[in-house]
């Protein structure tokens, strides 16, 4: 397909994005959060589902075995999909949502009652004074509609998510992990290595390691070819 035709597709799926938007309430929102936050939005698309991430939530179970009651934060938590779903693999966690989209965050807050958690606006301050944390979830949250990159053949996404937003809030996040805590990360367009060069974190051997499921990106915001295969879970030093 031509450059012209790719772009004329990709508008034409935007013009079909913004008429969801009039229907669907959730899509609605996803429009708004984006107009109120700008570029405090990472992922502005809030696709969600029970039990995502088996493949990851149960070796952080095994991880965490030996913590009692940990704390855990889902950043960037949708309507709550996520928290509830952790719920069933950390039945004594202190369980803590945060969430930029204020209509997803009221959904959240009309769950059933678990005295052990709680869902906070996804602000530095309120995601510090719950802290620390023995391990924060950021799943599909760093990355900015990649089904939009693909359609556009994006291989330069310096101007579409830049580096420096992503880095900036990891960085914070991997701040407020206790020693030997985890910070996993799934679906980020760029690589958590990159972010995080210079803090005290490995990724944790022979888990969580496999083919990425999308492109992902060089600090300058260039695709890595071919396509890496990524870690997942890290480990802060002790
Ligand atoms: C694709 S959903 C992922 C939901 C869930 N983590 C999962 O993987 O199923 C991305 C979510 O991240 C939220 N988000 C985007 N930027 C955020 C930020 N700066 N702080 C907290 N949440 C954010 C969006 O509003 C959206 O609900």
């Amino acid at each position: 397909m031509s450059e012209a035709a790719t772009t004329l597709d990709w508008l034409r799926r935007r013009v079909g994005r913004l008429r969801a938007a009039v229907v669907d309430p959730r899509a609605r929102s996803e429009v708004i959060t984006r107009l109120r936050f700008g570029a405090q939005v990472h992922q502005d698309v809030s696709l969600s589902c029970h039990d995502r991430y088996p493949r990851l939530f149960t070796p952080v179970r095994a991880l965490l075995a030996e913590r009692h009651a940990p704390h855990i934060l889902s950043y960037g938590c949708a309507a709550g999909e996520e928290v509830t779903s952790l719920r069933g693999y950390f039945p004594d966690a202190m369980l803590v949502g945060a969430e930029i989209n204020p209509a997803l965050l009221r959904i959240c807050r009309k769950l059933p009652h678990d005295p052990q958690r709680v869902f906070i606006e996804s602000r530095r301050d309120t995601i510090a004074a719950h802290g620390p944390y023995d391990a924060i979830f950021a799943m599909a949250v760093f990355t900015r509609r990649p089904n939009e990159v693909n359609e556009r053949g994006l291989r330069d996404i310096s101007g579409h998510y830049p580096f420096a937003l992503f880095a900036a809030d990891l960085r914070f996040l991997a701040d407020q992990i206790a020693p030997g805590g985890l910070l996993i990360v799934e679906h980020a367009q760029y690589l958590v290595e990159d972010a995080l060069r210079g803090m005290p974190f490995s990724a944790v051997p022979g888990l969580g390691n496999w083919l990425a499921k999308g492109p992902r990106f060089d600090p300058e915001g260039i695709r890595i070819e071919p396509q890496p295969y990524i870690s997942r879970i890290f480990r802060r030093d002790s």
